[in-house]
């Protein structure tokens, strides 16, 4: 029988994995307006709340009214506009590295960056939870893929010794989306070091939050030298759009040739990169530093009244707090019944996250109130119970 959209469509929906977006109006904010009510927002990446901060609105009207919306074609072809080099500049000495290139996503920067750096004879080394756009720029490279166990050094440097020939590239998502956990840089350091291999990690959770002035993880691992590429994105924490890679010169240099994502792209629009820049820097003030204590505080409360509920939440310290449900139906209508009550926390099912791992990704934000999560715990609580998660 041929296989139809309808079809395809029927069998999504019979094993319980349709999806759908909801509408917003208005901001994103601590709080939203979902589907026409006022709702607790308990599932955007915007974790300090930049996305609606006047200082980076006023930075992008400023930048349309002196550079106009859009940046005309790929940098390779139109050039590059004085803004995407300040922005490359800026992160770079954030990222304390010798250079820094733009890509238009983290989507785009994964996709670009690991088939230009690995191909047909190299090894990935990739953490089985790597992140979509990851795996997705692996199979795209054409190079032998080694999974991992999540976190497993142990099991990596015994595959490392087996496979470990020739130009090796070990890559794991600095914070992992899906669970919060952060990856043991500093063990990945030191298997590079022994195997001469290259180490990226994809810090777009915690770029602007974890580290010294929001450095991110491998900094906050101590071995920020150590990394050859770190890639992260601006439209999580940092409140914009877009993403970023710090490396050395030579590695900029290769990029800007080989990337794909870059070489065929339209480069980002002026307003984008401005709010980026005012992002980067407004993170290294006292109020990034205040908003990244008012963050840890109420992550710390959050997970707090999930354990004391009797939630079984994976052991972490970020942001991204998941509640591991199991079924994906059971998520859904956990998810279901939260937003009908005011919490909007989205349920997270495969292909995102392995079958029999559906969860509730909560995510706190530096904006969201002590009342805000006293009621939403109270309400999760409550929920979770009648519905058998606790
Ligand atoms: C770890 C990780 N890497 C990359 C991306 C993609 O970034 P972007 O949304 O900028 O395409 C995401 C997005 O959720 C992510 O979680």
């Amino acid at each position: 029988m041929q296989r139809t959209i309808c079809n395809e469509l029927d069998e999504i929906k019979g094993r319980g994995l349709l999806r759908s977006t909801k509408m917003i109006s208005g901001r994103q904010s601590s709080h939203v307006v979902c589907n026409g009510s006022d709702v607790l927002m308990l599932c955007s990446n915007n974790y300090l709340g930049l996305a609606d901060h006047p200082a980076l609105a006023a930075a992008s009207r400023t930048a349309i009214e002196q550079y106009g919306t859009s940046s005309g074609a790929s940098r390779l072809v139109s050039g590059t506009m004085e803004l995407h080099e300040q922005l490359e500049r800026t992160v770079a000495t954030f990222k304390k590295c010798e250079a820094a290139l733009l890509f238009n996503s983290g989507y785009a920067a994964n996709t670009g960056i690991i088939p230009a750096l690995a191909g047909r004879g190299d090894v990935i080394f990739s953490d089985r939870l790597n992140h979509a756009s990851i795996v997705d720029g692996i199979m795209l490279s054409g190079a032998r893929l080694v999974r991992y166990q999540h976190g497993d050094f142990g099991q990596l440097a015994k595959l490392m010794e087996k496979h470990g020939k020739g130009r090796c590239l070990i890559v794991t998502d600095g914070v992992f989306s899906m669970d919060g956990d952060i990856a043991p840089l500093a063990e990945l350091a030191r298997l590079k070091r022994t195997h001469g291999a290259l180490l990226m990690v994809d810090d777009a959770h915690g770029c602007g939050v974890l580290g010294e002035q929001g450095r991110g993880s491998a900094e906050m691992s101590g071995v920020g030298s150590e990394i050859d590429i770190q890639m992260g994105t601006f439209g999580k924490a940092l409140g914009s759009f877009g993403a970023y890679a710090a490396f050395s010169a030579e590695v900029r240099e290769l990029l800007i040739n080989r990337a794909r994502s870059f070489i065929f792209s339209t480069s980002l629009p002026p307003a984008v990169v401005a709010a980026s820049l005012a992002a980067v820097e407004l993170v290294q003030t006292p109020e990034g530093d205040d908003l990244r204590r008012q963050l840890r505080t109420n992550t710390i409360f959050f997970r707090n009244s999930l354990l004391e509920a009797g939630f079984n939440i994976p052991d972490g310290v970020t942001q991204i707090v998941p509640i591991v449900v199991g079924s994906a139906d059971t998520t859904m209508q956990f998810s279901e019944a939260l937003l009908a009550e005011g919490v909007f926390a989205q349920g997270i099912r495969p292909p995102t996250v392995p079958v029999g791992t559906s969860r509730l990704r909560f995510t706190l934000m530096a904006t969201h109130t002590h009342d805000d999560l006293a009621d939403a715990g109270e309400k999760i609580c409550r929920i979770g119970k009648r519905l058998g998660v606790v």
